[in-house]
């Protein structure tokens, strides 16, 4: 049905919307139609509800509707979505940033009070790591890697809207280590990544495989393949005392730890995400 926007409400369109998401088979539809609306309408809810809806704001809420109705993610719909203190513009050109990787960059900003010095953060997909630390440790010196030009693209629109914050944040194409300036060897304070640690084989949620950048997630046959790559390649571009922060499966604590072990690491430890499952390492040179 098509709303006569001269008279609709957003309070009717919201209950419009909470129908269309139920009858799609959205669990969450009450809250997500209400934060569909806040989108399109520009404002909260609250301040909307008995407010008339505009034509243009009715097209951009049509069509976030129609795209959640047809199962992609919410987050993708309304193009942004919180992490930490920071609303990231997210699209299908990099992961979802996701809530246990809000606990990683707590462990990556505990290691940076200790040693100080610059902060890389490997496949940076939206910058949620990387602009992080410079939004909440304003003049770190932070490096963004990232291999997909598409997801570069990404965190570049998320570091211009960090504004002056985002002065000492460079983001740079290429994979790995391999994309930092030589300087910067044996120099870095602290390390981390979020990096693909999926295999290949393991079965993803539905929506996950259908939507979100399959080259951000697998990685080989026993998911660890950048994980290796990762460890074995810190050691020598931490400065002494530096750390290394992961993110790995909840399944990849021993073979992670055992991975540090071998490539020279001390005070190797896991850390756990907010359901108390091992989900990071943190490992000191
Ligand atoms: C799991 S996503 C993490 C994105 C973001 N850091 C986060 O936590 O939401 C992994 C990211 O690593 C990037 N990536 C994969 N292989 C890479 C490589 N060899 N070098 C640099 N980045 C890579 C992917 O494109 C993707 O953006």
């Amino acid at each position: 049905m098509v709303a006569d926007t001269d008279t609709t409400s957003w309070a009717e369109l919201h209950q419009q919307t909470v129908e269309r998401l139920r009858a799609a088979g959205v669990d969450n539809a009450s809250n997500e139609a209400r934060w569909i609306v806040e989108r399109a309408a520009g404002d909260p809810y609250r301040l909307v509800a008995d407010k008339p809806v505009t034509v243009r704001s009715h097209h951009h809420w049509r069509l976030m509707v129609e795209r959640r109705e047809a199962g992609e993610p919410l987050q993708y719909v309304l193009e942004r979505w919180p992490f930490r203190r920071l609303e990231l513009f997210v699209d299908r050109r990099v992961l979802i940033p996701r809530p246990e990787t809000e606990v990683v960059v707590d462990a990556v900003l505990d290691e940076h009070a200790r040693v100080g010095g610059a902060v890389v953060d490997l496949g940076t997909g939206s910058g949620a790591i990387a602009l992080s630390v410079a939004s909440e440790r304003p003049g770190t010196e932070v490096w963004g890697v990232e291999r997909s030009p598409d997801a570069l693209a990404v965190a570049r629109a998320n570091c211009t809207g960090l504004g002056r914050k985002a002065r000492t944040v460079r983001l740079v194409e290429g994979s790995w280590f391999a994309a930092l300036p030589e300087e910067l060897r044996g120099e870095v304070g602290v390390v981390a990544s979020n990096p693909p640690y999926v295999p290949d084989a393991a079965e993803l949620p539905d929506d996950v495989e259908r939507w979100e950048p399959i080259d951000a997630l697998r990685a080989g046959d026993d998911g660890l393949a950048d994980i290796r790559v990762i460890v074995a390649e810190a050691v020598e571009w931490l400065a002494p005392g530096g750390a290394l922060v992961v993110e790995h499966g909840d399944d990849q604590g021993p073979v992670t730890r055992a991975l540090a072990a071998s490539a020279g690491f001390t005070e190797i430890r896991t850390g756990t995400d907010l359901a108390g499952r091992e989900r990071f390492l943190v490992a000191r040179r």
